[in-house]
């Protein structure tokens, strides 16, 4: 069933577990996520980018409600990075029932002022809100604390920031960054950041930036003719400690861009001649599956729903 961001990650911050919030582009990203929710029992949410909004538009965001109606567990349909108020009301008005406003480029009062205003609008329709505080980016373990605090989440603004806004869940940066190329090796996360910001607020925290990008996916992806440099993504225990201390929401797109491109290139790469769509497209959406399942069992999320 179609629900609200907070029906999902209220319960998931009070039982300690990660709900993945995985990025669509079109049918097949979504029937994986959709379906090994349904298979493994657990609650999904899946979420749209403004590019994802653009390229898909209405009809995919119908596809994603159709299938979330369908759906015998709970699946929210979110806005990932929401830019602006008018961004927000306009995912809502497709029938989102979760946007991000992300006006953490901002200073602290213009964070607040831009936040509040989408919660407002948001909570008067019955939609939750997801929002952020901090720069993501890659750090050092040895990196000083005030080079951390430049833009790492601080705990005491996270508290200040949830009170004077009202928003729904907080996005954190403490380490992670978006895309394919964390770091060298583990990047490096940093839990008591988590933890601190964990005891001190009480709604579900979100960790954008979650890809693993698994080191079999990247040999495959290598051995099918790919080119990528030094992938590196966030470790599966890393993930695991951190739903441990508030985190609930873990955001995963890059995992999917690859495991999809692996598929595709696998079939290419092994028979020059097919041309059948649903012969390259239905082994990307396979492998896509099995990532997904991955993510939820190191989540926790599984027989939640
Ligand atoms: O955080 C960004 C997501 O990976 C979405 O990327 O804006 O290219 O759709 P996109
Ligand atoms: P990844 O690039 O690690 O998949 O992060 C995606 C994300 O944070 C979407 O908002
Ligand atoms: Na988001
Ligand atoms: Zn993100």
């Amino acid at each position: 069933m179609l629900v609200t961001g907070s029906a999902i990650l209220v319960p998931a911050r009070a039982g300690k577990y990660g709900v993945g919030a995985f990025n669509t582009n079109n049918m097949e990203i979504t029937q994986a996520i959709i379906h090994t929710a349904e298979k493994l029992r657990s609650p999904v949410i899946v979420q749209m980018s403004e590019g994802a909004i653009k390229y898909g538009g209405q009809d995919l965001a119908n596809i994603v409600k159709d299938l979330a109606n369908r759906a015998s567990v709970p699946v929210a349909l979110h806005l990932d990075h929401g830019s602006s108020y008018a961004s927000a009301l306009n995912a809502i008005r497709m029938g989102f029932t979760s946007v991000m406003i992300d006006a953490s480029h901002h200073n602290f009062e213009d964070n607040v002022a831009e936040t509040r205003r989408v919660v407002e609008a948001a909570h008067a329709m019955g939609i939750s809100v997801e929002s952020e505080l901090g720069r993501l980016g890659g750090i050092e373990e040895n990196i000083i604390v005030d080079e951390k605090d430049a833009f790492l989440t601080d705990p005491e603004e996270a508290v200040q920031f949830i009170e004077q806004t009202g928003t729904d869940y907080l996005a954190i940066a403490i380490g992670t960054s978006h895309g394919a190329f964390k770091g060298k090796g583990r990047p490096y996360i940093d839990q008591a950041r988590i933890a601190k910001i964990g005891e001190m607020t009480s709604i579900p925290l979100v960790a954008h930036g979650s890809s693993g990008v698994p080191a079999d996916i990247i040999a495959r992806f290598r051995a099918a003719g790919g080119d990528i440099g030094e992938a590196a993504g966030i470790d599966d225990d890393d993930l695991r400690q951190a739903c441990q201390h508030g985190i609930a929401k873990v955001n995963v797109d890059t995992d999917l861009r690859l495991a999809s491109t692996v598929g595709i290139r696998e079939v290419l790469h092994a028979n020059p001649k097919e041309f059948d769509p649903r012969k390259i497209f239905g082994p990307a959406r396979e492998v896509m599956s099995q990532v997904i399942e991955h993510k939820m069992r190191v989540l926790g999320s599984v027989g939640k729903a």
